[in-house]
């Protein structure tokens, strides 16, 4: 496995609407693997491809405790078949935007369709935290990041802050 470099805000490649993946191979599960270490080495508890530079739509979430066992999750393809009305707002941070946090909100239960990693059909229902990941990772794939659901006052005050941090981290 190796680690990998992570593609931050504003590179392109977070805009982009991902290609859906045509195979599950062993190719494809290097590339879990990889984007699971990565995600695991920086602290992130949910990693999408392209914020590894790849436009493919695969996310691995894994939103264990620290104290707990890992429970990796890996989906290719995912999609959301159902979405409750009822919304929640939590705070959110993506690996994609070092060091900065904001609420968001959505929906607070999601169905999702996938395929695993050995490219089984899967079919998940998700609440809370898990939700919140979920959504979080799909979006990435259609090129849209949280600080996109921001208010335009508060998006504008988030991406200050993360220019000081990025001097102060020499990023
Ligand atoms: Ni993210």
């Amino acid at each position: 496995m190796a680690k990998l470099k992570l593609f931050e805000y504003p590179h392109p490649i977070l805009k982009k609407k991902a290609e859906k993946v045509q195979k599950v191979d062993d190719e494809l599960r290097k590339l879990l693997d990889d984007m699971l270490e990565t995600m695991y080495a920086s602290n992130g508890c949910g990693l999408a491809a392209p914020q590894i530079g790849v436009s493919k739509r695969i996310v691995v979430i894994d939103i264990a405790h620290e104290d707990e066992e890992p429970k990796p999750l890996y989906m290719v393809n995912p999609e959301i078949v159902w979405q409750s009305e009822e919304k929640e707002i939590s705070e959110e941070g993506c690996l994609s935007v070092p060091g900065q946090r904001a609420e968001v909100e959505r929906p607070a239960a999601v169905r999702i369709k996938y395929l695993d990693y050995d490219g089984k059909e899967q079919e998940l229902e998700a609440n809370d935290f898990l939700a919140v990941a979920a959504q979080h990772e799909i979006d990435h794939l259609d090129g849209v990041l949280y600080i996109d659901k921001l208010s335009r006052l508060k998006r504008q005050m988030l991406l200050k802050k993360l220019e000081k941090y990025r001097k102060e981290h020499n990023a």
